[in-house]
């Protein structure tokens, strides 16, 4: 069951072959002139250059092929060689009918699945969210679903950032300001073999009480500015981190505290925002790694020391731009973002074995995965190819630099979610709609509105594009907008709720009208966006394809009377339409993590 794209493809390979050219030539893609054609074949132009012949010639021959093919109403030459294709109304009716009759509505299966890890989101401990987390988080649930979809075996993984300097800071800054806390620890051996439990228990009794999310985050970022000041603190904070990371009891006490609070409060942040993990694994999980893999990598000859701390050296001869090494171990003994990266990638490889690792991380850390990816090949640890870093620009201000809040601080995840919904609530009232819906569905509503809003205005631009926070625009409902998409899947759904009232049944597509022509070629055309989407890792595609999908069906319900059709067999092929409509728009939206309300 191919789409049109791929059949007519296929046709006009055939037809190339017969004129005695390669196959390959015979690529149609959709028509740059809807208005002359529905598809078209460039084919010719270059088949001449490379047989060295003239390419309305070759047109020629392959159009007189294509002419017998019953599907195709006109085949036409153009210009220099360009053929132009007409579907006839009755291989589009059939198309249709097909779609109508699929429950994944014409998207196909991957003949060749494979086992694909995403690592996305990636927010740290402690650390508040930034806008490169929010995008990350988006796109990557986007790519998640996507590669699910098609067939893929897929695990997501938020890769929380656990293990790292951080950790060290906080420490550092709570056994300074609390003598409580500090005496607790110090109470505690360095090992867990030999530690008294009540003493356990009293050190995590007074944690649970006094430090809680709201401690961390007026803690944290007051520990990060002492440290560029005071040597002192900064190099107290190090050795904290490397004891911690070489397993000192008191401080893994610690440590765990800070995890559980950060992390009960950032799944449900992601939760609000649709976005949810098959793995929740942190940098420290692969603490038992690194030992072992220092070891493998020393033996490879690969370690090199360098001013007391330990590399891998990861730069080429032909690099354009300079590619640092991978820091190993630090002076003070510790691992680095980049071991644990590196001993994530074999973790990956002993629990999934996957085929591809795509890390959905901020543009800016380009480099980063660069030199870690080259050491995970120079070590054998993947294979070349397999790992692949899924860069985005950022959400900026309207001052050009990445988002920040009125106050200047970086935006709370939350504290986002919460402008976009009040900015939803705004919008609905003002479009007087939700007046019937009880309070908890208006909530609901204007929830799944700001949501919408956020991510379809992130997820329709290629993700290498940077894009402007503008939450008035976001929320129309009017233009390119996540709620226009929902308002149209919502009127979708009160014309269908209004039909079945009246008994009426959807039955057999038939093709007549131009603006039923149009919806069917959008329905048709969903398994080519899904695949340039899946291709680029790019959900800008699946975007795209919903708000033209939404238009169209805008159109068609304007053009073609559904209820007051002429005849019932009309009337049914119409609720036909808008019903395969529906559920295709919804499982747009839902690639790319978009949930629509019933009502508005
Ligand atoms: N926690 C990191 C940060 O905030 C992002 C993690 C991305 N994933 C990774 N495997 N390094 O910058």
């Amino acid at each position: 069951m191919n789409d049109l794209k791929r059949s007519l493809s296929e046709a006009a390979s055939a037809a190339f072959q017969a004129a005695g050219l390669p196959p390959e030539f015979g690529r149609v893609t959709a028509s740059d002139r809807p208005d002359l054609a529905d598809f078209q074949c460039n084919g010719a132009l270059a088949a001449a250059k490379s047989a060295k012949r003239n390419p309305r010639e070759i047109a020629t021959q392959v159009v007189e092929i294509l002419k017998a093919d019953p599907r195709l109403s006109s085949v036409e030459i153009a210009g220099a060689g360009f053929i132009n294709l007409r579907v006839s109304d009755e291989a589009l009716s059939v198309r249709a009918r097909e779609i109508a009759a699929d429950a994944r509505t014409g998207a196909q299966v991957l003949d060749a699945p494979r086992r694909v890890l995403i690592d996305y989101a990636g927010p740290n401990v402690a650390k508040p969210m930034h806008v490169g987390h929010l995008r990350a988080s988006i796109i990557g649930e986007s790519i998640k679903r996507l590669y699910r979809f098609r067939g893929d075996e897929v695990l997501g993984d938020a890769h929380f950032g656990d293990w790292g300097f951080q950790m060290g800071l906080l420490i550092s800054a709570i056994l300074d300001e609390d003598a409580a806390i500090r005496a607790l620890v110090e109470k505690l051996p360095d090992t867990a073999a030999g530690a008294d439990p009540a003493d356990e228990a009293a050190l995590n009794a007074e944690l649970d009480t006094r430090i809680a999310l709201a401690d961390l985050d007026r803690i944290y970022p007051a520990a990060s500015l002492r440290q560029k000041e005071d040597a002192a603190f900064k190099e107290r904070a190090r050795k904290a981190t490397a004891e911690l990371q070489n397993g000192r009891y008191g401080y893994r006490v610690l440590w765990s505290h800070f995890v559980k609070v950060s992390r009960v409060a950032l799944e449900r942040e992601f939760h609000a925002l649709g976005v949810d993990f098959d793995l929740w694994k942190g940098e420290s999980d692969v603490n038992d790694l690194i030992e072992p893999m220092v070891g493998q990598l020393e033996a490879k000859g690969l370690l090199v020391e360098d001013q007391g701390a330990r590399i891998v050296r990861v730069a080429r001869e032909d690099d354009k731009q300079d590619v640092p090494p991978l820091l190993v171990v630090s002076s003070e003994g510790s691992a680095m973002y980049g071991t644990t990266d590196l001993a994530t990638i074999l973790d990956r490889r002993q629990s999934f074995d996957p085929h591809l690792i795509l890390y959905c991380v901020d543009q800016r850390q380009a480099l980063h995965f660069e030199t870690v990816f080259r050491a995970a090949y120079l070590a054998g640890y993947a294979d070349e190819g397999s790992l692949e870093h899924i860069g985005f620009g950022t959400m900026n201000g309207t001052d050009g630099k990445p988002f920040k809040t009125r106050a200047g601080g970086v935006l709370k995840l939350h504290d986002l979610i919460e402008m976009a919904r009040e900015k939803a609530r705004e919008r609905l009232r003002e479009a007087g709609l939700g007046a019937e819906l009880s309070e908890e569905q208006f909530e609901d509503t204007a929830h799944k509105v700001g949501v919408a809003a956020l991510k379809f205005a992130d997820l329709q631009n290629f993700r290498g594009t940077s894009y402007v926070f503008d939450l008035d625009r976001f929320t129309s409902f009017e233009g390119k907008t996540g709620p226009y998409l929902l308002y149209q899947s919502v009127r979708i759904k009160s014309v269908l709720r209004k039909a079945a009232e009246a008994g009426a049944t959807a039955g057999e597509i038939v093709i007549g009208e131009q603006a039923e022509r149009d919806l069917a070629m959008l329905l048709d055309a969903f398994e080519g966006a899904l695949q340039e989407a899946y291709d680029k890792k790019a959900p800008n595609f699946v975007a795209e394809h919903a708000y033209r999908l939404a238009q169209s069906f805008s159109k068609f319900y304007a053009a073609c009377p559904i209820m007051s059709a002429d005849t019932d067999a009309l009337r049914a092929s119409r609720l036909a339409l808008a019903e395969t409509t529906l559920r295709q728009l919804e499982l747009a939206l839902d690639l790319l993590g978009v949930e629509a309300p019933e009502r508005m």
